[in-house]
């Protein structure tokens, strides 16, 4: 089987401004990136800025590294006050969206289905999806990782699943990000073999409800912490299909990162 298609994305979360975002655009702009990185087919990479910025971020960004948003609602327009939606991530030239962050989990009180219904609904709008799922540290603690991963997942691949599509088109553009609550901003990366572990047992539950093929092509990418000290050693591990960055996203290791790591 083909090596699944390594993805590196950024998540620069509430951070930025136009002058900085032009900054960093143009040090990307100016980087000189291997040349399958950034190629769709084969590496593709990507940059989550504030939507507000999008546009912007598009318009000036070089082709080759795509652009994604961090929320969008599930229905496409209407009285939804302060939303915005898949359609209106397309529209301003949005690839990507990342959906079920842990921030938005927990600060803004979405639900496994709010984020079902979201993923559904950006997949259906053309929109290429990061599915986020992972465990606080007392879940770790108390040994119960694998059981709310299980049920985030689920509540994901019951919406997935209900798309009337033959599973190759449903899978294709939804990636799966595991990231560790105690790991994201912490400074407290998962171990490569901690990773490892987590991501072969979402593949086999994914098998488990899914097929072994769609198990085998989705891509399962790793985030929290990562910078560019740990992500050699992350992307190495057989079930790590790629890397979520944060924090080290709005600092120029970034572009080290996409080069690096993939
Ligand atoms: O979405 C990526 C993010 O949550 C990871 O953040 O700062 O730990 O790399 P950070």
């Amino acid at each position: 089987m083909a090596r699944r298609k390594f993805i590196v994305g950024t998540n620069f979360k509430m951070n930025g401004s136009r002058a900085f975002l032009q900054d960093l655009v143009e040090n990307l702009n100016r980087a000189d990136l291997d040349s399958n990185v950034g190629n769709e087919e084969v590496h593709p990479i990507f940059i989550s800025p504030p939507s507000l910025y999008i546009e912007h971020v598009r318009q000036n960004l070089r082709k080759d590294i795509a652009v994604g948003g961090q929320n969008c609602f599930w229905k496409s327009s209407g009285a939804f006050t302060g939303e915005i939606s898949a359609e209106m991530l397309k529209d301003v030239g949005a690839d990507y969206v990342i959906l079920g962050h842990t921030e938005r989990r927990t600060l803004f009180k979405e639900s496994d289905t709010d984020i079902g219904l979201k993923v559904v609904h950006a997949l259906q709008t053309g929109l290429k999806v990061i599915a986020c799922i992972g465990e606080t540290l007392s879940e770790r603690e108390s040994n119960t990782t694998l059981q709310v991963l299980f049920r985030q997942l689920q509540a994901i691949i019951d919406h997935v699943q209900n798309l009337d599509l033959n599973q190759e088109e449903k899978w294709k553009d939804l990636v799966i990000a595991y990231e560790p609550v105690w790991a994201i901003g912490t400074g407290r990366v998962a171990a490569p073999e901690q990773a490892q572990e987590v991501h072969a047992a979402i593949r086999r539950r994914v098998g488990e409800i899914c097929g072994l093929e769609v198990a085998e092509t989705v891509r399962i990418i790793y985030g929290g912490s990562v910078n560019l000290g740990n992500a050699l050693q992350l992307a190495r591990e057989r079930d790590v299909d790629g890397l979520f960055v944060g924090g080290a996203s709005l600092r120029p290791e970034f572009v080290q990162i996409y080069m690096g790591a993939g």
